[in-house]
């Protein structure tokens, strides 16, 4: 009897694409026959100031960073993190603790792992467009109804479209547009989507850039169970190849979520390098002048 041989995937699994963004220098190098190294990466938008470890003031050792980090090479990492989580909790200042914290190989696995822990196969989820693109992937991996709205749609929800979605996805600033919302709007929405028992998914992965990073919204998910903020270290300290980032949640949310994670999902290397740059905060200050090249460079990636 024959029976036609069919793919041991999730539908969604089989339609999916490639998300569309930044960050290809190898690829574009094999594409064109040009050596990565002679190439000027602008889809990727980092710190303009480079890396803590490129500049004078920060005083910080790779070597021995290195050298720390390979001393652990022949142990399963704490999977705790309470090391990272407690410097994340000390680089946001503002009263959280280890508890609200969850560690990420890069803020892109927690977009995975909030999607996972959230999205039934068919939830609605609301992404405004344009925007970063892994929202979008994330979901449909999920087995998401991802619908889009209008950037300027976002604050005008009516109460029945935002009740009818599990998440809704908002990116401040927004990658590719820059454009950043005010704290007292972001938390305006975060009580509309608590009535609407709506997660409100706020990325902020490029607000200590931007033009006013006291918009966060960081502080009050301590009593909000439907706020997660996303942070990325990979901007700030333009080190995307080491791949560091964490969620940002009431402790139930966060708790769950830690438990839900991949386990031992940061090597010993971003452990360690996190530990140490946690520590220079210091260096984007000097950002803050250059404001408008970092909007220039987000508007470059999508
Ligand atoms: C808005 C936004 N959020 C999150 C990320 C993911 O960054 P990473 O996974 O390097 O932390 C990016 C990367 O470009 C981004 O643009």
């Amino acid at each position: 009897m024959s029976q036609e041989k069919q793919l041991p995937l999730k539908e969604n699994i089989i339609e999916l694409a490639c998300p569309s963004h930044g960050g290809l220098i190898r690829e574009m190098a094999d594409k064109y026959g040009i050596p990565a190294s002679e190439m000027l990466e602008l889809s990727a938008s980092l710190n303009p100031l480079g890396s803590p470890f490129d500049h004078p003031l920060g005083g910080l050792d790779l070597d021995s960073l290195l050298e720390h980090a390979m001393e652990r090479f022949g142990q399963y990492p704490d999977n705790r993190y309470l090391e990272f989580r407690k410097a994340a909790a000390r680089f946001l200042d503002n009263g959280l603790s280890v508890e609200n914290i969850v560690p990420g190989n890069g803020s892109c696995e927690i977009i995975r792992l909030v999607a996972e822990a959230i999205v039934d196969q068919g939830d609605i989820v609301l992404i405004p467009h344009p925007t970063f693109a892994e929202y979008e992937q994330q979901c449909n991996v999920a087995g998401a109804d991802v619908r889009y709205i209008g950037q300027d749609d976002i604050f005008d929800l009516s109460d029945d479209v935002l009740g009818g979605a599990k998440i809704l996805f908002v990116c401040n600033p927004n990658n590719p547009t820059g454009k950043l919302h005010k704290r007292e709007d972001i938390l305006s929405l975060a009580k509309k989507c608590v009535s609407n028992n709506t997660l409100l998914f706020v990325d902020e992965a490029f607000i200590e850039l931007a033009d006013d990073p006291s918009q966060t919204i960081t502080d009050t998910v301590i009593d909000n169970d439907h706020l997660f903020i996303l942070r990325s270290l990979t901007k700030d300290f333009a080190i995307p190849g080491v791949r560091l980032g964490f969620g940002v949640a009431s402790k139930t949310i966060a708790n769950a979520l830690n438990i839900a994670r991949l386990s031992w999902n940061l090597g010993s290397i971003p452990e360690v390098t996190w530990k140490v740059v946690a520590t220079v905060r210091i260096l984007w200050h000097h950002a803050r002048p250059l404001k408008m090249t970092v909007i220039i460079l987000l508007s470059a990636s999508q």
